[in-house]
């Protein structure tokens, strides 16, 4: 029988690098992943997603055996911890999906022997570990502890952050608390204990909530300075001069993996409860809609410039998030303005240029459209530029020298107000950005 001190069951973005950090402390680490071509990058020591320092980190526990990668848990090989750290994304009804945490906990059953510490990490709704992962263990009539520490490390700067951030421990009994501390504890020094698995599945929701509504927010800041030709950067820069009790966000595309969901997965559980989240839900309504209403903005100015049906499109910046940077493309609200700008100009060229992903998996997931190896290339000739999330690449060339290279009555639409610091006459008559229509009032 093959031991292994910890089984992480998911390979992921979460499972991948929580796997690869816990071999590197010195455990032996088993990481079940469904994904036989995930599987075989793994033990080749390469990660499947661009994330900081993995690909070192990744392939030097593969190298020395600190973490091997199967598809499935099999009967000659136990854990004493298993980590399930599969997705949660939402369905086409907007529920989040418990199949894959259901399917991964069944897996844990068969697998475990008596005396197993099994941690849930994926974002779940609340009950999950108590009403559906614990039922499924106690079937089995083997002896376990459970235990709820949620993922909260920013893509990007995930390894880091396993090290740095507070991990959050949420158990019934102190003795599986200080079991599932001691894990953590052997890569970060910061173990918060909460005093129930609900706890610990609420702290993960609000956290990410707070900052949906945040943003929220920031973008209705900007609909109320659009409206008066104010300009948002300038109201909320100077509001917080000296001034520390108000700190608004700038305004921009609210998305990715997480806040896509995580809101819809608080209020959903309120909701079972018989209560209504209407800030949480408010705000998920703004930061969904905003896509839509500023491509009818840049939908008004193309009319005033005379930009042809066919004009040539540049969207920058297709992953969720520039800084830190990465290539997930999940929940990426670039995505919903690509949609919109589609929607309204079905026969435009629109070329696509990220400074992250791949241009060959840009090529791979929009057919239809072109592909741009640089800036320069994506904004040569365009009609519209458009910076659509907040990677540094996207602000080398200011909107006046973009203006440059671009169609005669070309102009930029910046959904990061890259630019909304810089004195109006260094922007010509070119740039709009969100809280930033520079209109007459
Ligand atoms: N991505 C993030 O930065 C982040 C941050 C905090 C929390 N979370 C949460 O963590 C969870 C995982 O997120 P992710 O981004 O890593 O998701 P992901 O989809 O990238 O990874 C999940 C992996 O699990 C695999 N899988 C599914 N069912 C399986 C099974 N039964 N056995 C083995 N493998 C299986 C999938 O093939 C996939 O590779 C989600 O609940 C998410 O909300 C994510």
């Amino acid at each position: 029988m093959q031991r292994y001190d910890i089984g992480v069951i998911g390979l992921g973005y979460v499972g991948l690098t929580l796997a690869t950090v816990l071999a590197e402390v010195g455990n032996r680490v088993m990481g079940v992943e469904r994904r036989q071509d995930v599987v075989d990058l793994t033990n080749g020591g390469v990660p499947h997603f661009s994330e900081t320092g993995l690909t070192e980190a990744l392939s030097r526990v593969i190298r020395t055996g600190g973490l091997t990668a199967r598809q499935s848990l099999v009967e000659d090989t136990t854990c004493d911890v298993y980590v399930i750290t599969v997705g949660t994304p939402l369905d086409p009804n907007g529920v989040a999906r418990l199949d894959m945490i259901e399917a991964a906990t069944r897996e844990v059953a068969d697998n475990m022997r008596d005396g197993a510490l099994v941690i849930l990490r994926s974002t779940v709704k609340v009950g999950t570990t108590r009403n559906v992962v614990a039922p499924i263990l106690d079937a089995t009539g083997k002896k376990y502890s459970i235990a709820m520490c949620p993922e909260r490390t920013l893509e990007g700067r995930a390894l880091q952050e396993l090290r740095e951030l507070p991990q959050i421990v949420g158990a019934d009994d102190q003795e599986t608390a200080d079991r599932a501390s001691a894990v953590f504890r052997r890569i970060t020094s910061s173990i918060v204990q909460v005093s129930s698995p609900e706890a610990a599945e609420i702290l993960k929701l609000v956290d990410n909530t707070y900052r949906d509504v945040r943003f929220a927010f920031a973008n209705e800041v900007a609909r109320v300075c659009d409206s008066f030709g104010v300009n948002a950067f300038e109201v909320i820069a100077s509001g917080k001069l000296g001034y520390e009790r108000t700190n608004v966000p700038l305004p921009g595309l609210v998305g990715g993996p997480c806040l896509e969901k995580d809101p819809h997965i608080l209020f959903q559980s309120a909701y079972s409860q018989g209560i209504e989240l209407e800030i949480t839900r408010a705000a998920r309504a703004v930061n969904e809609r905003q896509p839509y209403e500023t491509v009818d903005f840049i939908v008004s100015e193309a009319g005033r410039r005379d930009v042809p049906q066919d004009g040539r499109i540049a969207l920058l910046g297709l992953a969720f998030k520039g800084v830190p940077a990465t290539d997930d493309l999940r929940g990426s609200m670039s995505l919903k303005v690509l949609e919109a700008l589609e929607g309204v100009w079905p026969n435009a060229q629109i070329v696509l240029y990220d400074p992250v992903i791949d241009t060959d998996v840009l090529r791979e997931r929009f057919p239809n459209h072109e592909v741009a190896e640089s800036l320069e290339d994506a904004t040569r000739g365009a009609h519209i530029a458009i910076l659509a999330n907040n990677h540094p690449t996207l602000a080398t060339r200011t909107p006046a020298a973009l203006a440059e290279a671009m169609a005669p009555s070309g102009f930029v639409f910046d959904y990061w107000n890259h630019f909304s610091s810089l004195a109006e006459r260094e922007l010509a008559d070119v740039y709009f950005a969100v809280g930033n229509r520079r209109v007459a009032a």
